[in-house]
C-alpha cells in the first residue's frame, strides 16, 4: 500500500473501457484507485494485469444498490483514509425503438446511469469534505446533448445525469468540492461493439468533423485534468470530448463529397 499523503481516486465501472483507460491515467500520475465495478470476475482479472496492484483496492458492487454503495466507500475509507476524486463512469447502453422499450429496460438504464452516480455522490462526499475536498467527474454522452434515435432511455438517463452535475456542482462547493461532467461522443469499447450497428457507426462519421471515433485515452485525459487541480476554476460544466459532433448541423457529408470531387 502506498503513503497516506498519496491521492486516492474511486472509479465506477473501472474493470474495462473508459473507466479502465481512466484508472491507468491516475496511476500514471502517481494516484491510488479504488476499482469499482459490477463485473468480478473482469475486475479480478483486470487487477491481476495492472502494473501496479499494490496501489489499487477491487470493489464489486452494483452502483444502483444504495446498500453495496454505502458499504463501498466504507472500504474507501478503511484502506486508504481519504477520497480526492469520484469518477461516476460505470453505464449501461439498450438501443431500441421508442415503442420497444419495455418498463424494466426504461428502468434498470435510470436506475444505473443516474441513480448510481446520485448515489455515489451522496457516499463519496462526506469523505471528500472530511479529507478538505475533491472532485467528481459523471459521464455522460453525446446522446444526452442531442436527441437521436433509438436512446429514448439511454439518452434522457445522460440528460438527467447533466442536469444533476449541476446540482452537486452548487450544493457541494462549499464543501470544496467540484463537479463536472464528460460527455464522450463514440469510443469503441464493449459497450459500442454491442450497440453500434453499422449504420450508427456510419451516422457518427457522418456527424463528426474528426471523422473518427474517439479512443479511450483521449477520454481519460479530459476526466483526469477535470479531477486534478489544474481544473481548481472549474466546476458545473459538461465538456464534450467528441470530435466536434456537438458543434455539427447539417452539411458534412456533402462537403466531404465536395472536397473529394475538387
Ligand atoms: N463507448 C461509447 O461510445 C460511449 C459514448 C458515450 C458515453 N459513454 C459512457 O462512458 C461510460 C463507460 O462506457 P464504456 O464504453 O467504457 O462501457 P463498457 O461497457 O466497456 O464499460 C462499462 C463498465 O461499467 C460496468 N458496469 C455496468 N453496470 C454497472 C453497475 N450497475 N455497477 C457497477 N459497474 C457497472 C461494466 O461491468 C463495465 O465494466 C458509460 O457511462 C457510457 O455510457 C460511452
Amino acid at each position: 500500500m502506498g503513503n497516506g499523503t498519496q491521492k486516492v481516486a474511486l472509479v465506477t465501472g473501472a474493470a474495462r473501457g473508459i473507466g479502465l483507460a481512466t484508472t491507468r491515467r491516475f496511476l500514471a500520475d502517481g494516484w491510488r484507485v479504488a476499482l469499482l465495478d459490477i463485473d468480478g470476475e473482469t475486475l479480478n482479472r483486470t487487477h491481476a494485469a495492472l502494473s501496479q496492484p499494490d496501489a489499487t483496492i477491487t470493489i464489486c458492487c452494483d452502483v444502483a444498490d444504495p446498500t453495496g454503495v454505502a458499504e463501498a466507500l466504507i472500504r474507501v475509507a478503511q484502506e486508504f483514509g481519504r477520497l480526492d476524486a469520484l469518477v461516476n463512469n460505470a453505464g449501461i447502453a439498450i438501443f431500441k425503438p421508442i415503442l420497444e422499450v419495455t418498463f424494466e429496460d426504461w428502468s434498470r438504464v435510470l436506475a444505473v446511469n443516474l441513480t448510481g452516480p446520485f448515489l455515489c455522490v451522496q457516499a463519496a462526499a462526506p469523505l471528500m469534505r472530511d479529507g478538505g475536498g475533491g472532485a467528481i467527474v459523471n459521464i455522460t454522452s453525446i446522446s444526452g446533448l442531442r436527441a437521436s434515435t433509438l436512446r429514448t432511455a439511454y439518452g434522457t438517463s445522460k440528460a438527467g445525469l447533466a442536469h444533476l452535475t449541476e446540482q452537486q456542482a452548487v450544493e457541494l462547493a462549499s464543501l470544496g468540492i467540484r463537479v463536472n461532467a464528460v460527455a464522450p461522443g463514440p469510443v469503441d469499447t464493449a459497450m459500442a461493439k454491442a450497440v453500434h450497428t453499422p449504420e450508427i457507426r456510419a451516422a457518427y462519421h457522418d456527424s463528426i468533423p474528426l471523422n473518427r471515433y474517439g479512443l479511450e485515452q483521449e477520454l481519460a485525459e479530459m476526466i483526469f485534468f477535470l479531477c486534478s487541480d489544474r481544473s481548481s476554476y472549474i466546476t458545473g460544466q459538461t465538456i464534450a470530448v467528441d470530435g466536434g459532433f456537438e458543434a455539427t448541423g447539417i452539411g458534412l457529408p456533402a462537403l466531404r463529397k465536395d472536397r473529394r470531387s475538387d
